[in-house]
């Protein structure tokens, strides 16, 4: 509350371009969320370099929003200040803020192999890093070399791929020491080869894919964080949770670690869906599942 003074209250209505109350769910792969207090969109990392600092300065809340693939928000919506990052400049040497299904394309384009396990990740490079996030047994990790980016209130920094403490699912930026801060630029190390054997790689991950993940629903990829050696979606299909329902949200029929959005499910429908898969397995398995996607904004005010 504390930080709800005039002064800042001016000071984010004078941002340019911001919007008051603007909409989240359009801006989710989830479709669900209420609204962001105030919303602000940029490509510019100087000048959303500008706004983070102000904000940590003036102790508003912040967030920053890539392509939404990862996140369920809540239906109170998020305080502060939600900046949504767009960024498609790439070269092929150092590689810019975009989605990493298309830049699994572009480097393919340049022949360049090592890169296709992206074609089955949704949202953007930032995001990806964020999360070390992976696919088909092959993750960030395996290609970083550095990451460039922005800390409050120690300006531009170059993170090596030990200071980013890149694990299953995580890193510094959710969970450690560089939360908070701003993915500007991330350089990868790819093999030269033959990009059209790349595309027909990509082509069959594709192909694969959507027959085995709901790809062409409102999900917010894999819930849950498979448990080590085994797989949440096995567990779920093998508590017999599948088509579990809670208004407009499913639990896939497809892939027992997806749940679908309908059509108008709730933030609090799809958590609540979540408890009573994550109760049914730990009372049928003792396991323990952990969610991978993140519950972002008012979620006590629910
Ligand atoms: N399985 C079932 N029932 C189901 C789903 C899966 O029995 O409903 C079984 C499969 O038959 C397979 C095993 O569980 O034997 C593993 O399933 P799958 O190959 O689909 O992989 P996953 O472990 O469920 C992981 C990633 C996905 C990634 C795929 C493909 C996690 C939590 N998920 O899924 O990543 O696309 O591998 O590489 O690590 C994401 O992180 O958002 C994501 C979608």
């Amino acid at each position: 509350m504390s930080w709800r003074r005039k002064s800042n209250l001016d000071w984010l209505r004078a941002l340019p371009g911001v919007s008051p109350d603007e909409p989240l769910a359009s801006r989710t792969s989830f479709g669900i969320g209420g609204p962001a207090e105030f919303f602000v969109e940029s490509g510019r990392a100087e000048a959303i370099e500008r706004i983070i600092a102000g904000c940590v300065e003036r102790d508003i809340p912040y967030l920053l929003l890539g392509a939404g693939t990862n996140l369920l928000i809540a239906d109170a919506g998020v305080e502060g200040l939600v900046m949504r990052v767009v960024n498609r400049e790439h070269s092929i040497e150092g590689m810019r803020v975009l989605k990493m299904m298309r830049l699994a394309r572009i480097v393919a384009d340049a022949n360049l192999r090592g890169f296709e396990f992206a074609i089955g990740v949704p949202g953007t490079v930032g995001g990806a890093v964020y999360q070390n996030a992976g696919c088909w047994g092959r993750e960030m990790n395996d290609v970083l070399i550095d990451v460039a980016g922005f800390v409050p209130g120690s300006g531009e920094q170059t993170w090596s791929k030990k200071d980013l403490h890149l694990a299953y699912r995580t890193s510094a930026l959710r969970d450690g020491p560089l939360k908070g801060a701003l993915v500007v630029e991330a350089t990868v190390k790819l093999e030269r080869g033959d990009g059209e054997e790349a595309k027909r790689m990509m082509a069959k991950l594709t192909a694969e894919r959507s027959e085995t993940q709901p790809i062409k629903t409102k999900n917010c990829g894999s819930v849950f964080k498979n448990p080590p050696g085994d797989s949440a979606g096995r567990l779920v299909q093998a508590a017999g949770l599948k088509g579990l329902r809670e208004g407009a949200a499913v639990v896939s029929t497809l892939h027992g670690n997806f749940i679908v959005n309908e059509g108008g499910a709730t933030a609090k429908d799809v958590a609540a869906l979540i408890e009573r898969v994550r109760t049914e397995v730990k009372r049928r398995f003792n396991i323990e599942l952990e969610t991978e996607v993140e519950l972002i904004g008012r979620w006590s005010s629910k």
